[in-house]
């Protein structure tokens, strides 16, 4: 896939909606060869999104604007005074599903050009799309022409036959409208849709990591996601419904205390993996409803381990469970990134290690340079690749050809381009 960066001095704008911060980047395109500048920033707790999913839409509208009011007045120099018109936004995982097929089209002996590619897209896609599911990304990955494959761009080729292996994510189409109803209630355009554990991979992957097999592993507050790439490409994702506020809600039942003090203790005293110090190492627990009147509990730090350390193992196991259900066999590769802010619990790398079997590196976005410290971390890996995506691989949804029809809702177009041309 050839990607077309946006040209110099393009606006990106991203919109990570989370379920425990909600993220939005404003970047420019400073050079020819794609490369872009953060410009404005804007993050804050999340608000009315649980799990990924919209559970009050007005909390999560009052949410998004204030997140996006920010990003808009730091990049004010460059907006001129004109608001932000178009974001692109993450797709909760939970809500994506991921489809392989594989097409074929005849080539008569032609030369095969980018149409009868696009053939073999929309057959691909008629396969998948329903009332219920919206086309997300649709990527070919690999071709095969006339039995020789391993072809990466066939056109300019001669044939009788190809055949197409795309991958294509859908949305639940309840999930996308509620997400829009929200963020269009800000006067903001969604030039496309893109899934959390795609965009942490675009950020915080290598290129020979993309090329030669990885899955990221995006552990949020509510959402565990990953995506498979190989080949440049991402060939599969997934996702399950648990993150770091289920470690946090542990935390607070199992210690008895407030769900503010499990949130700091995780943090402060948290580890995936005990280790014989822990025993002898006392912390102190304030007791829930009686803060600052009673002396707080004194407890044995492996005991805060010991909560920690069975949830993150069920986590692991579960991802290695849909690892065998993906039947992708050995192209699931053997290596590992592990981002998203509930990535940042120490001992999580080894445990990831164990339990997948694999080998396992912490990532955080590498793409993006000159962010303040507070916005550079793991927890922001989705946010960065979504610039990522936005500046170059939009084309991998229908977005791109559907700007050149009539205005309207993203879905309103989706609609009508797929009237139009499928
Ligand atoms: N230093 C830290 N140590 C351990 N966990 C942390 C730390 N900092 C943040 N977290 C955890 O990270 C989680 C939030 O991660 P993130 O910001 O990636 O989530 P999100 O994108 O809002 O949620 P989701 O993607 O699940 O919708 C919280 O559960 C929080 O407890
Ligand atoms: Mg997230």
């Amino acid at each position: 896939m050839k990607y077309k960066h946006k040209p110099k001095g393009s606006l990106l704008a991203a919109l990570d909606v989370g379920t425990s911060k909600i993220a939005c980047f404003i970047a420019q395109v400073i050079d020819d060869e794609g490369t872009f500048e953060v410009l404005g920033v804007g993050n804050y707790v999340s608000d009315g999104v649980k799990g990924g999913t919209m559970a009050d839409i007005g909390a999560a509208e009052a949410a998004i604007r204030n997140t996006v009011h920010a990003a808009e007045n730091m990049a004010a120099n460059v907006m001129k005074g004109y608001p932000l018109r178009e974001v692109v936004v993450n797709l909760p995982g939970l809500h994506a599903m991921s489809h392989g097929h594989t097409a074929d089209v005849n080539i008569s002996g032609h030369e095969i050009t980018d149409n009868d590619v696009r053939r073999a897209l929309m057959k691909a896609q008629d396969k998948v799309l329903s009332n219920e599911y919206e086309l997300i990304h649709t990527v070919p990955i690999g071709y095969c022409i006339d039995g020789h494959d391993g072809i990466r761009e066939p056109c300019g080729m001669f044939g009788q036959n190809m055949s197409v292996d795309i991958h294509m994510v859908t949305g639940n189409m309840g999930a996308l409208r509620n997400m829009s109803s929200a963020i269009e209630r800000s006067h903001l355009d969604i030039t496309a849709f893109c899934t959390s554990a795609y965009a942490a991979g675009l950020a915080s992957l290598v290129e020979d990591e993309m090329d030669l097999g990885c899955t990221v592993i995006d552990m949020g507050g509510g959402v565990t996601s990953f995506a498979v790439f190989l080949g440049g490409n991402m060939i599969f994702s997934d996702a399950i419904p648990l993150g770091g506020q289920h470690v946090t809600n542990d935390i607070a039942k199992g210690l008895t205390t407030s769900l503010v003090d499990a949130e700091r203790l995780k943090a402060l005293y948290g580890s995936a993996m005990g280790s014989n110090s822990d025993e002898g190492e006392l912390i102190d627990v304030p007791r829930l409803g009686e803060e600052g009147h009673h002396e707080p509990n004194h407890i044995p730090r492996s005991l805060l381990i010991g909560i920690i350390q069975p949830r993150i193992e069920e986590i692991f196991e579960l991802v290695r469970a849909r690892f065998g259900d993906s039947g992708l066999g050995q192209a699931i590769g053997r290596r590992v990134v592990l981002t998203g802010g509930a990535s940042q619990i120490p001992g999580l790398r080894d445990l990831g290690q164990h339990v997948l079997d694999k080998q396992v590196r912490l990532g955080r976005p590498i793409r993006l340079s000159g962010l303040p410290d507070a916005v550079a971390g793991p927890a922001f890996a989705t946010i960065a690749g979504l610039l990522t995506y936005a500046s170059e691989r939009t084309d991998e949804m229908p977005a791109e050809i559907m700007s050149q029809v009539e205005p309207g809702t993203l879905l309103e177009r989706t609609r009508m381009w797929l009237k139009e041309n499928w």
